[in-house]
């Protein structure tokens, strides 16, 4: 398979992969992300009047918030991939009566946005997904006003990341990704893409804190965890992954379990 058609299967996953999930994540996964999002959105010190693109915007939680911080002067563009993601947006945006919203479909790789557009670009756990990080990193240069500033949730390593060990330990019994280095964990070390922000003109410091959410049981972590890694398994593959997870992550019973994940938050300006 050549590099366009593999980058075509690797989007297309992608999107199929968020689009299955979406109604769960806003379910599931939307309250136990929530400091993740509070933590963006602090970082990100919005003013009224202010531009703000929300990359990879999933169900909306970051745009919500930015909207009100923005207010009816400023304007946020919120940007995903998913479709499905952007339907359940679109309805937390009528409910919460925010009019300073535009969604769009796009990817971080060609953003649907002007250039020098933003004045604050926020990106909560979506980067990791971008399957290529250099052409993220130069658009994000191009819609940045000179001095704008960007702050974007990434995890840590699996070791001091549990959603991280969990997805990775479950995820060795699935087909690798059509696309390498895409993941959860792809941006636990991230010097590689902090470069490629350099490179273009954005310096970028990381602050790192422990958040955390509870899983009631493993039935219910699996069934909301697994969906991005495992739900293509043959029958006895699942079995075989759920079994991996539980001897690491559940040795004793499949009760009640806390998450501590490491999150690093990329905080970072584009040169004036
Ligand atoms: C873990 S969710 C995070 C959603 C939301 N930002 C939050 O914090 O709850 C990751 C989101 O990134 C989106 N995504 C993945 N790859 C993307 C890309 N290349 N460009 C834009 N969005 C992307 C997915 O569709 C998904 O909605």
């Amino acid at each position: 398979m050549d590099t366009d058609a593999r980058a075509t299967r690797g989007l297309e996953w992608q999107v199929g992969v968020w689009d299955r999930i979406s109604q769960l994540y806003l379910r599931e996964v939307d309250p136990r992300f929530a400091t993740v999002v509070e933590n963006v959105v602090r970082r990100g010190d919005l003013k009224p009047g202010q531009q703000v693109l929300d990359l990879g915007t999933g169900t909306g939680a970051v745009a919500v918030a930015a909207a009100g911080l923005v207010g009816p002067a400023g304007q946020v563009t919120a940007v995903d991939i998913s479709p499905d993601m952007l339907t359940l947006a679109r309805r937390r945006l009528v409910e919460s009566g925010y009019t300073n919203v535009d969604l769009r479909v796009g990817r971080a790789e060609q953003l649907p946005v002007d250039d020098r557009a933003c004045d604050v670009l926020l990106a909560s756990l979506s980067l990791m997904y971008v399957l290529d990080r250099a052409a993220a990193a130069r658009e994000m240069k191009r819609v940045l006003r000179p001095g704008g500033r960007v702050v974007a949730a990434v995890w840590a390593r699996a070791e001091r990341c549990d959603i991280v060990l969990f997805q990775q330990t479950a995820g060795k019994f699935a087909p690798p990704p059509p696309v390498p280095g895409v993941g959860p964990g792809a941006l636990a070390d991230p010097a590689p893409f902090l470069a490629q922000l350099t490179d273009v003109g954005i310096d970028v410091r990381v602050e790192t804190e422990e958040l955390g959410f509870d899983f009631p049981d493993f039935d219910l972590a699996w069934e909301v965890l697994a969906g991005v890694t495992t739900a293509q398994l043959a029958p006895e593959r699942q079995q075989e992954a759920k079994e991996a997870v539980q001897a690491i992550m559940w040795p004793q019973g499949r009760g009640p379990r806390h998450f501590r994940n490491m999150t690093q938050f990329l905080v970072g300006r584009l040169a004036a």
